[in-house]
């Protein structure tokens, strides 16, 4: 079965980026058909027209970038005032996400990039799909010596490096085997 998926990302220094890359490069292998859309402010993708989404972020301050949060703002707006957003957000079945950030961790750790894969799934189970998983990966903070070498991750630069990225292949092939959607696969 083809899946419709999306992977819709915000990034800044390209971090996050690579890792939304290479997630679409893995279901683009498996043959599913994807979207692979980087947000900017006049972003307005129905998230309901896939199957499959994977939301995206750099983490600033603890929490998606403001041009991630306002296109959710966006959506909130649009989707209470339709309808789609009901008491009790109905599941959708066969609404499948997953959350992902990159984050340099550079005062706690991943203490700080927790809560903003949290606030992503929040705003996709308002809309009804079925979270699956928050991945949050180490990335270089780009500018900052310091932030990259001597933060509670010690020397993150590079980061995302290849083998961070097999690390979300990995977990990327492991999605859609969960769903069933390997099609090579018996
Ligand atoms: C303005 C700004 C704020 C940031 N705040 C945090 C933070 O609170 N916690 C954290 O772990 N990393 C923080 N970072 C580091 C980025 O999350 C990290 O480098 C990320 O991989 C960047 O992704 P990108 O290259 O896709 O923009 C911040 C970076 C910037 C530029």
């Amino acid at each position: 079965m083809v899946t419709k998926s999306l992977v819709l990302y915000s990034s800044v220094t390209g971090n996050t980026e690579k890792v939304a890359k290479r997630i679409a490069k893995v279901l683009k292998g498996k043959g599913h058909d994807v979207a692979l859309v980087r947000v900017d402010e006049k972003t307005d993708i129905d998230l309901l027209a896939y199957d499959l989404v994977f939301l995206g972020s750099a983490v600033h301050q603890w929490l998606p970038t403001k041009m991630l949060m306002n296109y959710v703002k966006r959506m909130l707006k649009r989707y209470f005032r339709s309808g789609v957003i009901v008491p009790s957000s109905p599941i959708r079945p066969g609404k499948h996400a997953v959350c992902f950030c990159t984050y340099s961790g550079p005062h706690t750790g991943l203490s700080e990039a927790v809560p903003a894969t949290g606030w992503m799934r929040a705003f996709l189970e308002h809309v009804g799909f079925i979270v699956l998983e928050e991945w949050h990966t180490v990335g270089e903070f780009k500018n900052s010596e310091e932030n990259s070498t001597i933060g509670r991750w010690g020397n993150i630069k590079g980061r995302p490096n290849e083998h961070d990225l097999a690390e979300i292949e990995g977990r990327a092939i492991g999605i859609l085997n969960a769903l069933k959607l390997c099609k090579d696969d018996p």
